[in-house]
């Protein structure tokens, strides 16, 4: 600390030692009451570097009685206040990037250069732009009759529990509880077991600025800390990045207690490649669309290729060659663009399906990269990005979301056939056409059934752009000014009657 700022740590190792074993609850770094904790461990080494605390049902409650206790001042601050606040939080980010991009290194195994330092720089982005939005949270004057005057007033729902994943653990923070915060909310947030200490972090950060138990933090497990925090009889709604499985779970505990749910449940993506498209272009698009720098770790990523039969080699050969001259190593190395898997329990999962692919008839494996032979990441969860051409659109690679570094490339012969295979998936988050034909891109963006469609690229989610998934990918939109009225306000209608 310095001048009661805190002072950035480079050294992760010692950073993550510091915040072992902590919640943040009313403004304080508290152990879990039980006093338990559970292992986090570098998934480029297999080594343990900390620990988190194991919260139960009285550490959710402790951190929701803290934001409840905080929720009506804070929803008493003029609006614009909260969000220059927030807008503060975002500066006081920006002096963080680098120890941030370390930590997040250190715990999820994501390559410092490609990944970490970009998603570190993100979280400020996006404070800021909700930060500008306080005003924005105005009502409607409606023309019920002449002589009253009938209003709508957008109100604050109370206490929101956001519950986070490990993939891009800072970035879905940011998302969640910038608009949370901005519309007059009190927050808890349950960190994924796997990547706790950066979020802690970042909420710690932010706690210099935001008054205590407005912004709560506990780690834990699922059955163990997530659902007492969706039961809670005092959380008003739910915000959830994660598995179809556990959303579905969420849902149903949000609706026995009738309250809101914005639910980012990942995808099986398509990628619709035209014989027309640039191929170098769509090829590049592939690379970034397919977040091979982040082991392909996306809900996002455009894991099914669909290539026009004319094109498919020279676009696979394409890809192939960008893929290539990418470096799997030490995610802490500059030079390093691929880093680890998350966790073992991942890297089996990714394993089988790769194993899978290679069992099956008339499918073909196209590795690339080569793996790091330093014997000091000897404990690394590396994974060679792998293609697989030959495959259908039902096999089970086809449709079930891996969340690795495993495409599918499949031929198609004509528009209609494209178009059909790209929409004949259990999931809707987001889809890509590449051509350069305005007829077919229109089309497509009509009848492709994604939540956020582009034509000729595949960027990630930014502040501004509503995101968010149709059919399984789950319900609501994050990241932009809709995302804040739609899921963090409740509309009250009020009509005054002075006769
Ligand atoms: P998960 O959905 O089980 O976990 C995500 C978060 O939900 C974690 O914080 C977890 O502790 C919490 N959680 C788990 N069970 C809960 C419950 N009953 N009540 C409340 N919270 C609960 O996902 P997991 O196990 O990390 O990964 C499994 C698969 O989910 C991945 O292979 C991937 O396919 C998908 N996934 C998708 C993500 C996305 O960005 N949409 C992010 C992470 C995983
Ligand atoms: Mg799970």
């Amino acid at each position: 600390m310095v001048d009661g700022k805190l002072v950035p740590v480079l050294d992760a190792q010692k950073l993550a030692q510091n915040l072992s074993g902590f919640n943040l609850i009313d403004g304080a770094l508290v152990p879990a009451l039980s006093g338990r904790t559970f292992p986090i461990v570098n998934p480029a080494t297999g080594l343990e570097i900390s620990t988190a605390a194991f919260s139960v049902v009285q550490d959710v409650d402790a951190a929701v009685e803290a934001a409840q206790r905080a929720q009506p001042d804070w929803a008493g601050t003029p609006a614009r206040r909260r969000g220059a606040l927030v807008m503060e939080c975002a500066r006081l980010l920006e002096a963080h990037v680098q120890e941030l991009s370390r930590l997040v290194t250190l715990e999820t195994g994501k390559a410092l250069r490609t990944e970490s330092r970009t998603e570190a720089a993100g979280i400020a982005d996006m404070l800021l732009f909700y930060g500008g939005l306080g005003s924005e949270l105005k009502g409607e004057t409606i023309p019920h009759r002449p002589d009253m005057l009938t209003i709508t007033l957008r109100e604050p729902i109370g206490v929101v529990g956001a519950i986070l994943p490990w993939n891009a653990p800072m970035y879905i923070l940011a998302m969640k509880i910038a608009p949370a915060l901005v519309a007059g909310n009190t927050v808890v947030v349950k960190s994924a077991e796997e990547a706790p200490l950066a979020v802690l972090r970042v909420c710690q950060i932010l706690n210099q600025v935001l008054p205590k138990g407005v912004l709560n933090i506990v780690s834990g497990y699922g059955p163990e800390c997530g659902a007492p925090l969706v039961a809670h009889a005092a959380v008003g709604k739910i915000t959830f990045t994660g598995s179809v499985e556990t959303g579905k779970i969420i849902y149903r505990t949000a609706a026995d207690k009738l309250i809101p749910v914005t639910l980012e449940l990942g995808g099986k993506s398509p990628m619709i490649v035209m014989p027309d498209a640039d191929l170098d272009k769509a090829a590049a698009g592939a690379v970034a669309g397919m977040r091979f720098t982040r082991q392909g770790q996306s809900c996002s990523a455009s894991s099914r290729m669909l290539v026009h039969s004319s094109v498919h080699d020279e676009f696979v050969a394409k890809v192939k060659a960008l893929v290539d001259a990418m470096k799997i190593g030490d995610p802490m190395d500059e030079a390093t663009d691929i880093g680890t898997i998350i966790s073992r329990g991942q890297y089996d999962k990714v394993s089988s399906y790769i194993a899978a692919g290679r069992a099956t008839a008339d499918a073909t494996a196209v590795e690339c990269c080569t793996l790091p032979t330093d014997p000091g990441l000897g404990g690394g969860l590396f994974v060679r990005p792998v293609m697989f051409t030959g495959l259908t659109n039902d096999s089970r690679l086809a449709r079930e979301e891996i969340f690795g570094p495993v495409v599918c490339v499949i031929k198609f012969s004509d528009y209609e056939e494209a178009l059909s295979l790209a929409n004949d998936t259990s999931y809707g988050l987001t889809a890509s056409v590449w051509t350069r034909d305005l007829k077919t891109a229109l089309d497509a963006s009509q009848k492709l059934q994604a939540g956020f469609v582009q034509v000729n690229q595949n960027i990630v989610a930014q502040p501004g752009l509503s995101y968010g998934g149709v059919k399984n990918s789950g319900l609501g939109k994050e990241a932009s000014l809709e995302a804040m009225l739609d899921h963090f306000t409740q509309k009250k209608t009020v009509i005054f009657n002075m006769q």
